[in-house]
């Protein structure tokens, strides 16, 4: 009883933070460039898309755990297009970059993501800060703060094969 209800209270969060993140991010979720990256793997077995998506929701849980009002649409929308950096960074073509990837990476995404999207000063500093303190400058508005947390997280879970994805479509 006791883990029905705790599964029950996980699967309720779960598709409120699911749809939060639709209402908010349709058009990114829907774009093909962000169909794209369902072909990158980020760590393990998880794609970038996956990764991206998870990073939004926890980013959301955080926020709500730690009752810090946050601009919702700003932050899920930072949170999907934080790794906008588009190419497997895994790829033999990418390996004489593969050590400068975690420095460079943000830089690249705030590129993509500007071409596509008109950006808020908030949604830059969420991509353009994510990799903090790699960055060196620590990002300058709560939003960012909790997607470089939650980015953190994640990858934690994703290298440890906690988080489990489906493999890239390639
Ligand atoms: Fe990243
Ligand atoms: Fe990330």
């Amino acid at each position: 009883m006791k883990y029905q209800k705790r599964f029950r209270h996980f699967y309720e969060k779960e598709r409120k933070y699911h749809r939060a993140v639709h209402e908010h991010g349709r058009d990114i979720l829907e774009s093909p460039n962000f169909r794209k990256t369902k072909k990158f793997i980020q760590h393990g077995n998880m794609t970038v898309n996956s990764h991206c998506i998870n990073v939004a929701k926890y980013s959301l849980a955080i926020s709500e755990k730690l009752h810090i009002p946050v601009d919702k649409r700003k932050l899920i929308r930072g949170a999907l297009l934080h790794d906008y950096f588009l190419y497997d960074w895994h790829d033999d073509e990418h390996n004489k970059f593969y050590r400068l990837h975690g420095l460079k990476h943000p830089k690249i995404a705030l590129r993509n993501a500007s071409k596509e999207y008109d950006l808020s000063e908030k949604e830059k500093d969420i991509i353009r800060k994510h990799m903090w303190p790699l960055t060196i400058v620590p990002p300058m508005c709560k939003e960012a703060w909790i997607v470089t947390t939650a980015d953190k997280w994640c990858s934690l879970m994703e290298t440890l094969k906690i988080h489990k994805g489906h493999g890239a479509h390639k």
